[in-house]
């Protein structure tokens, strides 16, 4: 079973920050998951559509120029990373799954792969690409057939993983709280990943084990390994 850093190693260090993912590094996660908004016109790395639980500032991202984020704290005196500054620290070392979390997501993410194919040396194939918002993702696949998608869900729907399917994605990633051996056994089956979030627990992880799932999303990377 892979071990995804979720938001970086955001169990001990400040979700989401270059700290988080250079820890998440150091751990040898087999791939680090981090979600992005565009602020700007730029790539930002932040969960939320505020920036009130992630840093020292208050109110939405929308209402921020790209300057005045980057003067927020993040946590241990950290940035608001852009996401050409992540491409730049993975640099290929590991499976990057870039989770779009802002509608307007799919044109910037395009076009910044393609100036990192070309300036960073950027490795696609390293490259996993999610989003709760299908939509994004179809947008995605229409114009680079070649990168995967993982095709996020925090349901059980009737027909398992054929939504990822469609969507031609390469993962289903579910939450715990709704995976069971019928959608693994059925993804699979679709030649599709399972991976699931977010588990922090060891009794979790032996659970996901037994039901054949391929990767979890993990906050703990280096503990999780023992686990
Ligand atoms: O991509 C897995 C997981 O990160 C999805 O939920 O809210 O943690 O972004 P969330
Ligand atoms: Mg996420």
């Amino acid at each position: 079973m892979q071990i995804i850093a979720h938001r970086g190693a955001s169990g001990f260090y400040p979700e989401n920050t270059l700290l988080a993912i250079e820890q998440a590094l150091l751990a040898n996660a087999d791939g680090i998951e981090i979600d992005v908004f565009c602020v700007e016109n730029e790539l930002v790395v932040i969960h939320d559509e505020n920036v009130n639980r992630t840093t020292n500032g208050t109110g939405l991202l929308q209402d921020f120029t790209l300057k005045q984020l980057q003067q927020l704290d993040a946590g241990s005196g950290q940035q608001v990373p852009t996401l050409w500054q992540v491409l730049q620290l993975v640099n290929n070392q590991t499976l990057l799954n870039i989770e779009l979390k802002g509608a307007d997501t799919a044109k910037p993410l395009l076009e910044l792969l393609k100036k990192a194919e070309t300036q960073l040396n950027t490795d696609p194939q390293k490259l996993v690409i999610s989003s709760f918002n299908h939509h994004l993702l179809k947008q995605v696949k229409s114009q680079r057939s070649d990168l995967k998608l993982g095709a996020l869900t925090a349901s059980l729907p009737l027909d398992y993983a054929a939504f990822a399917s469609e969507l031609g994605a390469w993962s289903v990633n579910c939450d715990k709280g709704f995976i069971n051996q019928q959608m693994v056994l059925d993804a699979h089956q679709r030649g599709l990943k399972v991976w699931v979030y977010t588990v922090n627990d060891a009794v979790t992880a032996a659970k996901m084990q037994q039901l054949g799932v391929d990767g979890i999303f993990c906050n703990y990377p280096l503990e999780a390994r023992s686990w």
